[in-house]
């Protein structure tokens, strides 16, 4: 199947683009009442994400509304510990918690390896479908959390705010921290590769909370495994590259070691100067990001100024996907994510001539 429009991967390969392409962290989500009409009829957000047909219509309601370069599957990152037995549940207001959580070195050796063609068909079906209604009007990307990301929520059994637990778990027991992280790689490098053969043409590693961690300690306990991810990735599938994007919040510190890790795009958070971090890894990498998703908020001649800075900061030429610097968060008026949109492509292409 060709892809009509395919501005979002070649910018990912740093291949010329007409103008810089752009989606949106979480841009299927609660600031769209459409979305919240099909969480209601899906009863919950994981039935929601367990129904491939539901998981679709949501992912597509983005493009149907505004001129997004591309799709993202609509799942959740938590899909791989729910599917090691964890038992995964989401409370309104709350947000994720596990049942079962790792407190032990027992509890990481009881750990079952998963297989991410059967026991998360589920998303497999969602992207099939996704791909498949998508028809090449954008390319769809996968995503995963990071083995590190995962191992916060299944220590600490929820979200958390300092993460003691999880930072505990691996200075205490640092073998039985490796064990578990190598556990989530492997099963990570399944789910993103089973996406890949379903239909992901771009993957996404999420690692929502590398930046918590001491340089040294995010050098050993998450940015070593996304290495070991993205070397065990499918890289090219239907002789068309499949781009991979590693994304650490708060990991302006360490771009050069994220650049050097294989990733074909470094995601910036909002902390980041883009033009600063061209000048260190653009040689290297293709950037996403990323503005602050907080301007969001703010009037469409703010969000057009704060658009138009972000690509003056980059300068001209290729390898730059727009983006957030994190997820849209919810209260956002969607009229205002259509003046981002537009605002990137339309400042764009003088860059690009
Ligand atoms: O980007 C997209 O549109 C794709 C869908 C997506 C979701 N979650 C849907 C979702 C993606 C890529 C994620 C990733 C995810 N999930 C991360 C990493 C990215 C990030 O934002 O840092 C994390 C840490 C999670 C875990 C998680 N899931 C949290 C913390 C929450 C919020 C809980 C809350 O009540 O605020 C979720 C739920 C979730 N995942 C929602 C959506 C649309 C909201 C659920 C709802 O109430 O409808």
């Amino acid at each position: 199947m060709t892809v009509a429009n395919d501005r979002f991967l070649r910018a990912l390969e740093r291949k010329p683009v007409d103008v810089t392409p752009v989606w949106m962290m979480r841009q299927a989500g609660r600031y769209l009442p459409e979305y919240r009409a099909v969480r209601k009829r899906a009863g919950d957000f994981m039935s929601l994400c367990r129904n491939p047909q539901l998981a679709c219509e949501v992912a597509l309601q983005p493009l149907e509304r505004y001129a997004f370069d591309a799709a993202i599957l609509f799942s959740d990152i938590l899909t791989i510990p729910d599917a090691m037995g964890l038992g995964l549940h989401f409370t309104e207001g709350e947000g994720p918690g596990f049942r079962k959580t790792i407190r032990s070195p027992a509890d990481v050796e009881a750990l079952p390896a998963i297989d991410a063609r059967d026991d998360l068909g589920y998303v497999m079906d969602a992207v099939s479908l996704i791909r498949r209604e998508l028809n090449g009007r954008a390319p769809l990307i996968g995503f995963s959390g990071s083995p590190w990301t995962l191992a916060t929520y299944m220590i600490e059994g929820s979200g958390s705010k300092d993460f003691r637990r999880a930072k505990q778990f691996m200075y205490d027991h640092p073998e039985a921290g490796h064990l578990l992280l190598g556990k989530l790689a492997d099963a990570v490098t399944d789910y993103l590769n089973a996406q890949i053969r379903a239909g992901a043409q771009a993957v996404q590693i999420f690692d929502t909370w590398g930046g918590i961690l001491s340089t040294s300690a995010y050098l050993e306990f998450s940015l070593a495994y996304m290495r070991r991810i993205v070397d065990g990735l499918i890289g090219e599938r239907q002789g068309r590259t499949v781009p991979c994007i590693l994304f650490t919040k708060q990991g302006g510190l360490w771009l050069e070691e994220i650049a050097a890790s294989g990733c074909h795009c470094v995601g910036l958070d909002w902390t980041v100067d883009i033009g600063h971090a061209r000048s260190r890894i653009g040689h290297k990498t293709a950037l996403q990001g990323n503005m602050d998703p907080s301007v969001l908020y703010a009037a469409p001649e703010v969000i057009r100024r704060e658009v138009a800075a972000i690509l003056r900061s980059y300068g001209s030429g290729p390898g730059h996907v727009f983006n957030l610097g994190h997820g849209i968060t919810p209260g956002v008026d969607p009229e205002h994510v259509a003046v981002f949109v537009d605002a990137v492509h339309e400042y764009s292409a003088a860059g690009h001539r």
